[in-house]
């Protein structure tokens, strides 16, 4: 029996597993219900009593360095698990991290508030989620203005009166309701219409306005502002031309060109042959507007204006297609890096 004993322990000295798996299964053999330690009690029952002493001390000093060897054996390999990925081939080449790009919108939207940071206007922001007042009623739209329809506003659920902005001119208003003159606010945001999308036109845009109020704003600062903004945006060489134009938010109204940085003005594809490139609307606020958003117009005047970035930022980059702006593509999106 001792030399039983002795084998077995020799053998859970020399045990040496390559997986968890082996360590479990030799447990099993030597300490389990049937293993082979509980062989050897069941065969110490019918020992001499005499030797019963010496070979219980050696059975029990067998259980506590199995016990013991399986343990660490466990830990060790446990560790070793833990440890693996170091222990991996060090000369694979590394998974690079991708870098991101700013979208261009955002970065023409950027380098537009920049501009206007530079002329001391400050960037006013307002909920995409609208009520009728800030959206139409406040900017003087009749009730029966068609874009106040249903074919060109999303309204939210069956209420009329919740809608998604259709114009971040809801913001001016926003602005109005808690500044008082002088006001000097440019006005980022995501608009929503009910248009079909093509490649010039998209049911989600982004829009940048800007609104001045203070006590003897003309037109002509109007236009001064807008010419400092298209030749910062454009380049020096780029002129304005002013159309006449409606908005019930302005009186007078009036849409923007610029001259096409393409032909140079002599006309091309891109300017449908004319030189100019429509940018954006603007003009004198409306006193019913002021007087809705309580501000006397006796004292006070101002400008507005408001315009499409995809349209600026398709100008600017000579992007085609609108419907890029928002598929998200990388090979797309890459291209603007070095604009950052
Ligand atoms: N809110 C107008 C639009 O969405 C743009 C605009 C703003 C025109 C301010 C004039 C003055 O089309």
């Amino acid at each position: 029996m001792t030399d039983k004993i002795n084998e077995l322990l020799r053998r859970v000295e020399e045990f040496k597993p390559k997986a968890a798996a082996e360590i479990e299964d030799f447990r099993i053999k030597i300490l389990g219900k049937k293993g082979e330690l509980n062989a050897l009690l069941e065969e110490f029952k019918s020992v001499a009593p005499e030797l019963k002493r010496e070979l219980g001390q050696k059975i029990n000093h067998l259980k506590s360095v199995a016990t013991e060897r399986i343990n660490t054996l466990r830990e060790q390999m446990q560790q070793a698990a833990a440890d693996a990925p170091e222990t991996e081939d060090m000369s694979r080449p590394g998974s690079a991290e991708e870098l991101g790009s700013r979208h261009p919108i955002s970065l023409v939207k950027n380098q537009i508030v920049e501009v206007f940071s530079r002329l001391g206007y400050t960037v006013a922001e307002g909920p995409e989620i609208e009520d009728d007042w800030h959206v139409f009623s406040a900017l003087n739209f009749p009730p029966e203005h068609p874009a106040r329809d249903m074919q060109d506003t999303f309204f939210v659920e069956k209420n009329p009166d919740i809608l998604l902005r259709t114009h971040t001119s809801s913001i001016q208003v926003r602005t109005m309701e808690h500044q008082k003159p002088p006001i000097r606010v440019i006005c980022p945001g995501r608009v929503f219409r009910n248009e079909a999308i093509s490649y010039r036109a998209h049911c989600i845009f982004h829009q940048i306005e800007g609104l001045y109020i203070d006590e003897g704003v003309s037109f002509a600062d109007l236009k001064q502002s807008l010419l400092y903004f298209a030749k910062e945006i454009f380049g020096e060489q780029t002129a304005i031309r002013m159309r006449p134009s409606y908005f019930p938010f302005t009186e007078p109204s009036a849409e923007v060109d610029v001259s096409c940085n393409l032909c140079g003005g002599k006309g091309c594809p891109v300017c449908k042959g004319t030189g100019w490139l429509e940018i954006m609307g603007c003009g004198m606020v409306d006193p019913n507007v002021l007087k809705a958003n309580g501000i006397d117009p006796e004292k006070y005047s101002g400008f507005a204006f408001g315009m499409g970035i995809e349209r600026i930022a398709m100008l600017k980059y000579g992007v085609k297609d609108l419907r890029l702006y928002f598929e998200n593509d990388v090979r797309f999106l890459h291209q603007f890096d070095t604009a950052l």
